[in-house]
Formats: structure tokens, C-alpha cells, sequence
């Protein structure tokens, strides 16, 4: 028997710092409707062994600086589906560069997936308060295919905002839905060129899993 969107996310749906069932559902839809889809998520939380049923049997990866939630979540999900990063740049750092998109740095990880390549991203992370969603944002933008999706979610503050005007639309992406609080982007069809982002590798590799 298959679930559905609401199943796989009901109980989780609106508890403190997750996202609402709604919210949940919109993004969800892209991933279910597409083929064998590869999907990167920012940030593990009480949602990731949800992401995964969703995504059964394709490629689920997420990314996670805070070692302690990735303890916690890598003995749900387990560890292998979890690469540890580190964000340096502050929003703050980067608003000295007056929101210069060229001036975002890549989070620092040891085997990067930011190749251009995966259907689905989901950016809810890092933290708030903590870095700003500059660089995992930056990242999406690096790690998506062409006419792929990147969801953002907590939009509804000032700094989020300014990441989507400077650094998604700003690049060519394409507002395809807004549901509360989450803002789901769609890629260039056409890999984003040596514009301010740098070149994206726009094919995928025979065998790489991440
Ligand atoms: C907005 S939270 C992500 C929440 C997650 N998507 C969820 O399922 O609730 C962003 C970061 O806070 C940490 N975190 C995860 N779950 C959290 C929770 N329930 N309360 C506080 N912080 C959380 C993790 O470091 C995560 O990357």
C-alpha cells in the first residue's frame, strides 16, 4: 500500500522549527513526480527519516553542521546518508561585501555533491540565528541540475529574502511556488554559465552517488 504525501508527513508537519504539513506536501510533489529523483536537503531534523520513505529507493542525502543533531539523526536514519559540513561565512561577513553574490563561499565539506546534478534540493539550514542560509543556498544554486528544483524555506524573514532576490533570482531561477513560509525555486533550464556563479557540470556522472 502506498502512503501519501500527508501520511508521510502528518505527524511532523508544524512542530517547533519544522515546517507546516502544507509546506511539507508543496515540496514533496516534486520529488514523488520525479523519476529516480535525487534529492539534497540542508539540515537533519525530526523530518529526514520522512524525506527518506518519500524517496525510497532513489538517492536521499542530507547535509548537517551541528555534530550533536547529527548524532541524534544519523541513529535514525543512519550515518552513511548524513556528510558533516562547516558554514565560515556569517550573514554578516557577507553583508560587508554589500550582498555581493560572488562574494558567497561554499560550505567547507570533504567530498563535495555540489556538481550540478541533483533534482530536488531543500534548504532548511543552517540554524537561524546562527549563519545565515547564504551558503547553503549558494551551495543549491552549484548542486542542482538544470530545470531542477530548489526549495527555501523560513522566507517570510528579511535575510532569506535578500538570498532569494540576490542569489536565486538573481541567477535565473524562477519562482515556481510560494506556500507560507517556503519558496520553491526552478533552476535555468540552460546550466547557469560563467555568470557570477561559476561553471556547473551539466552532466550526470555514470556511478556517483553523491
Ligand atoms: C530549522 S532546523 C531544521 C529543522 C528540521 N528540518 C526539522 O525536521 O524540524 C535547522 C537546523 O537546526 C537544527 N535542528 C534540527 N531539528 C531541530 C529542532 N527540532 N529544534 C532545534 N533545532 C533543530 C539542525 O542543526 C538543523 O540543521
Amino acid at each position: 500500500m502506498s502512503l501519501s504525501l500527508k501520511d508521510i508527513f502528518e505527524g511532523i508537519g508544524g512542530q517547533p522549527n519544522s515546517c507546516t504539513l502544507q509546506e511539507y506536501c508543496a515540496f514533496a510533489h516534486y520529488v514523488q513526480t520525479t523519476p529516480s529523483c535525487r534529492l539534497l536537503v540542508f539540515g537533519v531534523g525530526r523530518d529526514s527519516a520522512a524525506w527518506r520513505k518519500l524517496n525510497h529507493g532513489n538517492l536521499t542525502l542530507f547535509l548537517e553542521n551541528n555534530t550533536e543533531w547529527i548524532d541524534r539523526i544519523g541513529k535514525e536514519i543512519g550515518k552513511e546518508h548524513i556528510i558533516a559540513l562547516t558554514y565560515q561565512q556569517t550573514f554578516e561577513d557577507w553583508e560587508r561585501t554589500d550582498f555581493a553574490a560572488d562574494q558567497v563561499t561554499l560550505p567547507v565539506l570533504e567530498s563535495s555533491p555540489f556538481n550540478g546534478e541533483w533534482d530536488c534540493v531543500f534548504v532548511d539550514a543552517p540554524w537561524g540565528p546562527t549563519f545565515g542560509r547564504h551558503q547553503s543556498t549558494y551551495a543549491a544554486i552549484k548542486s542542482v541540475r538544470p530545470g531542477g528544483i530548489v526549495g527555501l524555506h523560513d522566507c517570510e524573514r528579511e535575510r532569506e529574502q535578500i538570498v532569494c532576490r540576490t542569489l536565486l533570482e538573481g541567477n535565473g531561477f524562477k519562482m515556481v511556488e510560494e506556500v507560507e513560509r517556503l519558496r520553491i525555486y526552478q533552476s535555468p533550464s540552460e546550466a547557469v554559465e560563467e555568470t557570477q556563479l561559476g561553471p556547473r557540470s551539466a552532466s550526470r556522472k555514470q556511478g556517483d552517488s553523491r
